[in-house]
């Protein structure tokens, strides 16, 4: 019995063999396979894996309270951002984290020059064979295949280091990460022949409630003209020359195509238009630009003709970060398929001025992205808002659910090996460092059914939102979803946009789009705008926004109170009077927010 446990289990055996010692390695995570995943193979042992090391940032506390402080609008610090410096300093790791692990790279034969450093030092990455990250990780990969998808990953079920390294390491990916990436998709919701031409049928214009009024087509076709009509900013001039910027990031190979641009502003933007408007283009970690117009990508032509057509002539940037589609057996292609939005982090934080307004439609489940791995992101979100920077995160297109349509994995249940019925909530928008934008529909506006909505299980509700969605939950029957949420966790959506039936031009044809794809990119544009006004009285960039929408600035949104967001078998949540998890505090004011920011 002894003998054949030996050869079953002969790592165990190790570890119990050698003294008790540093050296000794220790589970450092280990996770159930995931529903739908199951083992292909072993992995080819020359296989190249670009491994993502994260070092315990030594002072992110500190820099989580310079945040809180620096976006209270009560607060005395308000709008004092930090330098690239100062947040580096903060999130350094410890000297002695850096010389222990860079002691273990020596020993395992890798040199200082093999080895990419983010610009704090707190990440580090290495392309190296599989066999040697199973002798440092005390591991052994498989190539894994997901049922419903056909997809292919290189990963492990659990990890392990010496004992001496676990408080000097954080995280190690791809290990344990089985998000499908193919899935990191965009959220659009349908794309659909759209009529060449406006329809408005000598139709009346549209009154709301509140006396808004908007061209009658607006109820299913929208234009900028009617994002500003509904949000109330028809005239508003915004400058080139004051500083603002705004940028929409790219990923899956998605082209934002210059000449659609241009077709857009002849059709929506006439000043645009006039003097051949464009954005500068930076590619992250080889991230291509193709302007061939047959690859236009629906999702970068959305995001960018709307962010930048609301916001012209504010200086804009579209970032197009490479991410490989999984691994393909038999072919030697090295392993790149971590969830991207660190590598845009890297670079990004990086830059001594990055755009104060971003905008990212892409995102995934919360659950197929590690704990650890999503909360070293949000921590690089954070940083990005301490420098003065506003980010906007669609908040899914599945209602409370995930969406999925994959019998192999179907909706809604958890990835833990419970197979429990779960809402879904998505990330990155459950980071509470992110503004997470839901969707509305039509005019008067209502909640567009599949706006994402929920909270999330990894983290916890942060404080600016405690009255807010004390007040929702205190609204719902007793009882209501018990078990299928985590109430204390943080809520989704901040606030909304309009969300369907957005007027997009690919490969030079009119085509209409939904999605809250197209909620995140219109929120960011007004924010452009916003910061537009702060800079012409002197005044600092919003930067990190969520203290000041629930607080001071909560007044100028409308109030979303009709619809819901119904997943997994549920009505979902409803849209209420106050924020709700369908809309948010509601959809923007231009008008109202900029005489409170400004
Ligand atoms: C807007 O469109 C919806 C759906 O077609 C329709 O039910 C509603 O009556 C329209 N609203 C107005 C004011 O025309
Ligand atoms: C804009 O581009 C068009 C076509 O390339 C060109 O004819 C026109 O002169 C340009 N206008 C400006 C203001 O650069
Ligand atoms: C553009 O892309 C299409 C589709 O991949 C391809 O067939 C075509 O050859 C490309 N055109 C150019 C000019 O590269
Ligand atoms: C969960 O579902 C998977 C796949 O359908 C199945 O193999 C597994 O046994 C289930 N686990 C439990 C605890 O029901
Ligand atoms: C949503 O509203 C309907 C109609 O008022 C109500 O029956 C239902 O209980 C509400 N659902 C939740 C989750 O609050």
């Amino acid at each position: 019995m002894w003998v054949s446990l030996v050869s079953l289990l002969p790592l165990l055996v190790v570890a119990f063999a050698l003294p008790s010692s540093d050296s000794e390695h220790k589970v450092k995570e280990l996770v159930v396979p995931p529903r739908g995943w199951s083992i292909h193979g072993p992995a080819p042992l020359d296989h190249l894996i670009k491994l993502r090391i994260a070092l315990p940032q030594s002072n992110f506390q500190a820099l989580e309270d310079h945040l809180y402080e620096i976006s209270d609008p009560y607060h005395e610090r308000y709008g004092a951002h930090l330098s690239k410096e100062d947040i580096e300093e903060l999130v350094a790791p410890r000297p002695e984290s850096v010389d222990a692990v860079a002691q273990w790279l020596h020993s395992h034969g890798i040199q200082d020059e093999d080895m990419g450093r983010s610009p704090a030092g707190d990440w580090l990455t290495l392309r190296i064979p599989v066999a040697l990250v199973e002798k440092m990780l005390d591991t052994k990969y498989h190539v894994w295949k997901h049922a419903g998808s056909g997809d292919y990953l290189v990963r492990t079920t659990s990890y392990s280091l010496p004992k001496s390294l676990h408080e000097h390491i954080e995280l190690i990916q791809p290990t344990t990460m089985f998000g499908a990436f193919k899935k990191l998709k965009s959220t659009i919701h349908s794309i659909s022949e759209a009529d060449a031409t406006i329809q408005t049928q000598n139709l009346r214009p549209i009154v709301d409630a509140a006396g808004v009024t908007v061209d009658a087509s607006c109820n299913t076709t929208i234009t900028i003209t009617c994002l500003k009509e509904i949000y109330n900013a028809v005239g508003y001039t915004p400058s080139a020359t004051v500083g603002n910027s705004v940028g929409i990031t790219g990923y899956l190979e998605e082209n934002a195509n210059r000449a659609d641009l241009q077709t857009f502003y002849a059709d929506q933007v006439p000043a645009a238009a006039a003097v051949n408007s464009t954005f500068k283009f930076i590619s992250v970690a080889g991230g291509l630009d193709s302007q061939n117009s047959s690859l236009a990508g629906g999702e970068a032509n959305l995001d960018v003709q709307f962010a930048f057509g609301l916001s012209f002539p504010i200086a804009s940037t579209f970032y197009s970060t490479a991410g490989r589609p999984p691994f393909i057996p038999d072919i030697g292609t090295p392993e790149d398929t971590n969830e991207p939005y660190t590598d845009w982090l890297d670079f990004i934080l990086s830059h001594p001025s990055p755009p104060l307004a971003i905008s990212t439609s892409y995102g995934d489940d919360e659950q197929t992205v590690p704990e650890s791995f999503a909360k070293r992101a949000c921590a690089g979100f954070a940083q990005l808002g301490a420098r003065g920077v506003s980010l906007t995160v669609s908040s899914g297109d599945g209602g409370v659910g995930d969406g999925d349509p994959d019998p192999a994995t179907q909706e809604c249940i958890t990835n833990d090996g419970l197979n429990r019925t779960r809402f879904i909530p998505g990330f990155p928008a459950s980071c509470p460092f992110v503004t997470a934008v839901g969707g509305t529909i039509h005019f008067p506006e209502q909640a567009v059914d599949f706006s994402g909505g929920g909270f999330s299980d990894y983290f916890a509700r942060p404080s600016y939102q405690d009255a807010a969605v004390k007040g929702f939950l205190s609204k719902l029957p007793k009882g209501t979803y018990s078990g299928l949420f985590n109430p204390n966790g943080r809520a989704i959506p901040d606030v909304s946009a309009q969300s369907d039936f957005f007027r997009v031009f690919i490969a030079g044809t009119p085509r209409s789009i939904g999605g809250t794809s197209a909620s995140s990119p219109t929120f960011a544009g007004f924010v452009a705008l916003l910061n537009d006004g702060r800079f012409k009285k002197g005044l600092p960039s919003l930067g990190f926004l969520n203290p000041l929408l629930y607080s001071k600035a909560a007044s100028g949104f409308n109030d979303i109170t009709v619809g819901s967001n119904p997943g997994c078998g549920t009505p979902g949540f409803n849209a209420t009077k106050g924020w709700d998890a369908v809309t948010g505090l509601g959809t923007p004011n231009f008008a109202k927010l900029l005489a409170l920011v400004t």
